[in-house]
């Protein structure tokens, strides 16, 4: 991990306060720290940085072994879903349309719930750092290994539990040299405010808990102005991720009834008076992209995206 990142981070346990971490422990290699201690002198939290990946959860039980993105078969839809084109299995036009989407030139840049990382990469190329961010440690490890090394060797599932051995080789205009991944939870980004002018929400709003307290956090995290959002969704609602309530969309009553996109398109500008300063919608639109479960089952799924500046 690079050593910039210390002083980035902030207690995901002492939010809305940002209370900066203090690195103990610090063990460096050629990369960057290897191994650390990351305290909190307000709480008292501790968080760690083990085999150069920063481990930065809210919750007192650092890994997330209980998620289902914890899961071999979910790693390899995911890495799947995300490098098919560069497997050369399936063209997956969906991250070259978004690329274009997110612009060109930042400085900091954020991918929340980045998975292994495809979109985060490109955000490389054109940042001076880009940071992904998932709460799921073997997606980030995942992420990790393609960064240092430019390869991943995986087992592709092909039916139960037989898997093929696949490897993703990433080209070389991918943004390796600035880009960086940590295990960090979207709904308690461990950044101050006004930190980033490039963020990224692809395919996460209906995948958390607290879906509002995620755009809060977008917003808390990027810069007041000359700021850039690409936030896309396919508004997959669900009582198992999130309470009725909490949604964003998809409901026919109450207080976000209609559709999720008009609804964060109106968060977004200010509507509710929840975020500020407002987001002027630059461009609005729908993206195909195939995840695969196994060889025969594969599910074609259609974001809605904003792409917003302020
Ligand atoms: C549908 S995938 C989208 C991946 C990527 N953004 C893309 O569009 O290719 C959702 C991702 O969000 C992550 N995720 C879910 N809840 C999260 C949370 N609370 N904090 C961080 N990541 C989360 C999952 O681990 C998973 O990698």
């Amino acid at each position: 991990m690079r050593k910039i990142l210390l002083e980035l981070f902030v207690c995901p346990r002492c939010l809305p306060r940002e209370v900066p971490l203090r690195a103990a422990m610090v063990r460096e290699d050629g990369q960057g720290i290897e191994s650390a201690v990351l305290g909190c002198p307000a709480c008292g939290g501790e968080f760690p940085v083990v085999e150069g990946t920063a481990y930065l959860l809210p919750e007192v039980r650092p890994l997330d072994t209980a998620s289902p993105y914890a899961e071999p078969a979910v790693r390899s839809s995911y890495l799947w879903s995300q490098f098919a084109d560069i497997l050369g299995d399936a063209p997956n036009t969906a991250y070259t349309e978004w690329t274009h989407l997110l612009g060109r030139s930042a400085s900091l840049a954020l991918d929340c719930g980045c998975a292994a990382g495809r979109l985060t990469l490109a955000m490389g190329a054109f940042s001076e750092l880009a940071i992904g961010v998932d709460r799921s440690p073997p997606l980030i490890i995942a992420a990790r290994t393609l960064l240092r090394s430019g390869r991943l060797d995986f087992g592709l599932v092909v039916e139960g539990e037989i898997t093929e051995p696949r490897t993703i080789v990433l080209p070389e205009s991918v943004g390796r040299s600035r880009t960086e991944f940590i295990v960090a939870d979207v709904l308690r980004l461990p950044f101050p405010g006004s930190t980033f002018s490039l963020l990224a929400s692809m395919n996460v709003l209906d995948k958390v808990s607290d879906p509002l307290l995620h755009l809060l956090e977008v917003n808390r995290t990027a810069q007041t102005s000359a700021a850039r959002l690409l936030f896309s969704d396919p508004f997959s609602w669900s009582p198992a991720v999130a309470p009725r309530e909490r949604w964003l969309g998809g409901m026919t009553r109450g207080r976000f009834a209609g559709r999720g996109l008009d609804n964060v398109r109106r968060l977004l500008q200010g509507e509710h008076g929840l975020i500020g300063p407002p987001w002027r919608i630059e461009t609005a639109g729908e993206t195909d992209w195939t995840i695969r479960t196994h060889a025969n089952h594969m599910e074609r799924i259609r974001s809605q995206f904003l792409a917003a500046t302020r």
